[in-house]
């Protein structure tokens, strides 16, 4: 199989991720729940988990990073459970994944609260001015939540200006992490993010159902789901203070220790060496694209401002029927269709075609990978 899928999920983990999951499965018990010696080695190693999410977003209190289920559970909690009232306001980006843009949906339905999606193009993919005249005209803003890079397109969001105008403005900045964490290097406080949402099975290299939430301290996040926490027992109120409040019920410590071994060997790899070893390959893949007949690629090729994710559709071929193609003829797994983003797809006009085909590099894609990939739509397309 030539995997081409790592936007998805990255595959296959480093072997240490995998080791790590089954011992920790096996040797160790959630912290908080008993006495156990198995108890404390989880939470001292748990702790470790949490500086080293820090780390990589240059978070300076471990303390405020929360485990979750994933970065939808984290950008739920981060919207749902942000205190907004009727006619209050919140600003997204155009090209939003639904785990961003159901829950901002949702608030609208539910309480009345607007939203604003703020202008793509394909050379702009967040127009800044526009963004900061929507700040000025609405006073009732309260939330911005933008991603940090497009799923459908590996467009990359200035989310450096957009969290200085953020602050500028006094509005809080939430940001969707999803396709970066481990791809581009990102500072909470260089960047003004209040809250950012981190997946762990994608570019950090750990397993399903698990990611993180950072809230900067001050921010007035309510708790999102109720329950015990283990400690602190006796109370009948859960308080909103971070990681207790944000991590009811019985965590996933396997997969939190997992994802750690995870953030380890990209550490240990080192970012610059990841990134440039895929926009080598993004380069390359992009490259044999623009060469293939009937073709086309949605969003900008500069590969300055784009992650290892790139989209086409060949003229003639329903982006589904393709993806299905170049997996049963030639091995090639890849995602076609509207991948979670429909606002992406009606950004760029392929929301009446099904979406597109989409190819993602992870570190472990291989130039045959990318080949492989050239070589069948060149033959599909002869
Ligand atoms: C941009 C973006 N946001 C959010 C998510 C959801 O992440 P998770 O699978 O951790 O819930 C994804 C996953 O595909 C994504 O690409």
């Amino acid at each position: 199989m030539h995997y081409l899928d790592n936007a998805a999920t990255s595959w296959p983990k480093p072997e240490a991720v995998y080791t790590k999951m089954d011992s920790a499965f096996r040797h160790l018990f959630s912290p908080k729940r008993g006495t156990a010696k198995a108890a404390r080695l989880g939470a001292s190693q748990l702790d470790e988990a949490r500086g080293l999410v820090a780390s990589i977003l240059k978070v300076k209190n471990p303390q405020r990073i929360c485990f979750m289920g994933g970065a939808t559970h984290a950008l739920n909690a981060a919207i749902l459970a942000f205190p907004l009232a009727e006619g209050d306001a919140i600003v997204m980006s155009a090209i939003e994944h639904h785990a961003v843009s159901r829950p901002i949906r949702k608030v609208s339905r539910d309480k009345g609260v607007r939203f604003h999606v703020v202008p793509y193009t394909d050379t702009n993919p967040f127009d800044l001015s526009a963004f900061e005249a929507l700040l000025k005209s609405d006073p009732k803003i309260r939330l911005v939540a933008t991603t940090h890079a497009s799923n459908v397109l590996g467009s990359v969001l200035p989310i450096g200006e957009i969290g200085a105008l953020c602050k500028k403005y006094g509005k809080t900045y939430l940001v969707d992490a999803a396709q970066t964490a481990g791809v581009l290097p990102i500072d909470v406080d260089a960047f003004n993010i209040d809250m950012i949402a981190i997946p762990g099975h994608k570019s950090l290299y750990g397993p399903p159902g698990v990611g993180a939430l950072f809230i900067r301290e001050g921010v007035p996040l309510q708790t999102f789901m109720e329950g015990g926490t283990g400690g602190d027992s006796g109370r009948h109120e859960l308080p909103p203070t971070t990681p207790d409040g944000f991590e009811v019920g019985t965590i996933p410590l396997p997969q939190i220790l997992a994802l750690a071994e995870g953030i380890r060997w990209v550490k240990s790899t080192g970012l610059d060496a990841i990134h440039d070893a895929e926009m080598r390959l993004l380069a390359r893949l992009l490259d044999g694209l623009k060469s293939i007949q009937k073709l086309t690629i949605y969003g900008h090729t500069n590969l300055q401002l784009k992650t290892p994710v790139v989209s086409f559709n060949v003229a003639g071929h329903a982006p589904k029927a393709l993806g299905e193609q170049l997996f049963d003829e030639f091995g090639i797994a890849l995602r076609a269709g509207f991948h979670c983003a429909p606002m992406a797809h009606e950004a760029v006009g392929s929301a009446p075609l099904g979406g597109t085909v989409r190819a993602s590099i992870g570190f472990t894609t291989k130039d045959e990978d990318v080949d492989a990939l050239l070589a069948a739509l060149t033959k599909i397309t002869r």
